[in-house]
């Protein structure tokens, strides 16, 4: 029997600090359900007390969660940690995880504290943590440039304090594998209660060393990793879950432990994170880029004909790939549609909404006849995106594109409960339809960032559109899916100026790092 390694999700929490990545609290509920479905064992699901939003993010993740232990991040303080056990109250399971700064630098420079100091707060807020449950984990921030004799002593301390898990975080990706490795066995074996706890690991990716410390610190005796799906994370990024996953389940021969996950929804996930953050996952990405499976050169495509195990050291099957399977088409019905959307994590409260999302399924199976759960996805996000944001409604939009001519579009838009329309010349046809949404919403904002994807194969398939914008240091992204991508671009527009506007009226803050 193998022991079991412990896959902790942060990508709703670390992932969500890479700038332009925030989710709302809707889109982390899905990602949190695609998690659940991935059986991912802790989500950690936010930092209750960075703001209201997080706060309720992390409460709702907590209630819509029943398989995963659902995670709330705080600093060694009483306010976070009562914060953190506040928003987890409705969790089926939580943990609350509780960090301080332990190196040199970070304890003189950032928190103007003593060591001693710094062990005092460490074993409070375990202490304080323990209130609200017995599942409490610990971080030692910027461990991986922390002297090893004080972590010693810290952790030893928060384990007498009642900490069940004992993350070590390389915050700022200094380590490399050998020595971070190195690291976790001495750990382990010099402090003289490491029996209590689970050792975990938290690598960012600054040298893209971060799945290669992770996976040293396993065979050394780690036995949870911190990662994110697509690597998402602050700066360059954490370790992969997909890649930590597949090289424990491949290299089984290595390592001694393993992780249980569903792998089959690996991909399903790793779109859905790309999608809702409008950060394209590389082509080349290790098991969850396009042409991760893909084998160009002719004496690989022989080899692989012959017999796939000659250049493919894992099943596209085992993480997804074959999933983009024909699920729903013209004749399904009401309820396959229903069982289909419950089955990817999005319920109905009312026959209202079953009634309108399946009126845009009829309508998109008219223009795409084969649906499959990307489709779904998109048709999710179009409708949450609908019910949260409902000031600006696209109308019709008309294009006129012809060689050697500029591009026109006519764009009528319901703002507020008024038709009004617009015109604009463009360099191509997006580029004039947005420019005549611009013309109506003035929202004056920044566009950061542009980008297509195809969401499934073929000529018909819909174009996934994310717009990034940016307006006074407020970063925020839009979405839209349509089978005409300029269709799909103004949707994505309007999705992103309605997302500004709504914070623009709440006056609320971005937060910060942590
Ligand atoms: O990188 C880091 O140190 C963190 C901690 C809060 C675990 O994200
Ligand atoms: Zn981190």
């Amino acid at each position: 029997m193998k022991d079991k390694l412990i896959i902790f999700d942060t990508t709703l929490r670390d992932g969500e600090q890479s700038p332009g990545a925030s989710m709302t609290r809707e889109e982390k509920v899905r990602i949190a359900k695609a998690l659940e479905r991935l059986k991912v064992d802790v989500i950690e699901a936010g930092f209750p007390i960075a703001s209201v939003g997080d706060f309720e993010a992390v409460q709702a993740v907590a209630n819509a969660v029943k398989d995963s232990t659902v995670c709330g991040l705080a600093r060694a303080l009483d306010k976070d940690i009562d914060r953190a056990g506040e928003a987890l109250k409705g969790a089926n399971s939580c943990r609350i995880h509780t960090f301080i700064a332990t190196s040199p630098i970070h304890m003189k420079m950032k928190l103007n504290m003593e060591p001693e100091q710094v062990i005092e707060y460490a074993v409070r807020a375990v202490k304080r943590g323990r209130q609200f449950t017995d599942n409490v984990e610990f971080s030692a921030e910027d461990a991986g440039r922390s002297e090893e004799d004080f972590l010693c002593r810290i952790l030893e301390a928060v384990i007498n304090a009642g900490a069940t898990t004992l993350n070590i975080p390389d915050t700022v990706g200094y380590s490399v594998p050998q020595q971070f490795g190195a690291t976790i066995a001495n750990l382990m074996q010099r402090i003289p209660n490491s029996d209590k706890a689970i050792f975990s690991v938290h690598c960012h990716n600054d040298l893209g060393l971060a799945v290669a410390n992770s996976l040293a610190a396993v065979i050394n005796g780690a036995r949870q990793v911190e990662c994110t799906i697509n690597g998402l994370g602050e700066r360059a990024g954490n370790a992969s879950l997909e890649e930590i996953v597949m090289a424990v389940r491949t290299r089984h021969d290595v390592f001694d432990c393993e992780a249980g996950l569903n792998t089959g929804e690996i991909l399903a996930c790793s779109k859905l994170v790309s999608s809702i953050t409008g950060f394209p996952v590389q082509p080349n990405k290790a098991i969850v880029g396009a042409n991760a499976f893909a084998h160009e050169a002719g004496i690989h495509q022989d080899g692989v004909l012959k017999n796939p195990e000659t250049y493919e050291i894992m099943k596209a099957e085992d993480v997804g790939w074959s999933a983009n399977r024909i699920v729903l088409g013209k004749h399904s019905g009401r309820n396959a549609f229903k069982s289909r959307m419950t089955e990817l994590g999005h319920g109905f409260n009312t026959e209202q909404e079953l009634n309108d999302a399946f009126f845009r399924f009829k309508q998109l199976v008219d223009k795409k006849h084969e649906i499959v759960d990307e489709d779904l996805q998109a048709l999710i996000s179009e409708v949450n995106s609908d019910a949260e944001e409902e000031r600006i409604k696209l109308i019709a939009l008309k294009v006129c594109s012809e060689t050697g001519e500029m591009p026109n579009s006519t764009v009528t838009l319901c703002i507020d409960n008024e038709e009004v329309t617009g015109s604009s010349i463009g360099s191509g046809a997006v580029d004039a339809s947005l420019k005549a949404i611009e013309s109506l919403v003035k929202s004056e904002a920044t566009l950061e960032l542009y980008s297509v994807n195809s969401i499934s194969s073929g000529t018909d398939a819909q174009g996934e559109v994310t717009v990034r914008l940016e307006k006074t240091r407020r970063i925020v992204n839009g979405q839209g899916a349509d089978t005409d991508i300029v269709i799909a671009s103004a949707k994505a527009y309007i999705n992103a100026v309605s997302k500004l506007q709504a914070l623009e009226l709440k006056k609320h803050p971005q937060k910060g790092n942590v």
